[in-house]
């Protein structure tokens, strides 16, 4: 698996084989946050199968919108860098994307939701340092133009942390009412 993300690492840096300038680095990381979200998109539509509570399919649903509007957002970001659209890979996201599947695998059917809801939270925390971090380098660069796009992307992914949170503060209550935790 290391020599496969090296491999696509090669593929994305060209010839030289590494990030020699911030910019560089700044475009590399922009490539990995183009992966995560296009991960995050697909990982959405099947979480909407998999999800027990109708409210639950409902949000991962409208979020599955928003990450749609978050890519043209980033495809517009390479435009305004008068680049096309590049990839690099993002392994944290397949991590996260992997520790999911595999516990809804182990996991009771009645525990899915609380497995999804897991997931989604630590990919939300992990899309917000990632904006972060675009943001800072985006006006450290000299590119303000392109700040407002990240922040747009980064106050959905804000907002949407806060509704997985309260959901699951909402399943943590009713399976301690059931007494399912004893
Ligand atoms: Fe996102």
């Amino acid at each position: 698996m290391l020599d496969d993300l090296k491999d696509k690492a090669t593929e994305f840096s060209g010839s030289k084989g590494r990030l020699e300038n911030p910019k560089e680095l700044f475009v590399h990381n922009l490539g990995a946050t183009l992966t995560m979200e296009t991960t995050v998109e697909k990982m959405l539509g099947k979480l909407v199968e998999k999800a027990k509570s109708a409210e639950l399919k409902k949000q991962l649903r409208h979020h599955r919108e928003e990450t749609q509007a978050q890519i043209r957002n980033l495809h517009q970001v390479f435009q305004s860098l008068g680049m096309e659209p590049q990839t690099s890979p993002c392994p944290a996201i397949e991590g996260i994307e992997k520790e999911g599947e595999a516990n809804l695998k182990m996991a009771d059917e009645s525990l899915h939701d609380d497995v999804i809801l897991a997931g989604c939270a630590e990919t939300e925390h992990h899309e917000i340092a990632v904006y972060e971090n675009l943001i800072i380098h985006a006006n450290a660069l000299g590119h303000e133009d392109i700040v407002p796009l990240f922040q747009e992307n980064l106050e959905q992914e804000q907002h949407t942390l806060g509704e997985v949170l309260k959901a699951t503060m909402k399943t943590g209550k009713s399976t301690k009412r059931s007494g399912a935790a004893a």
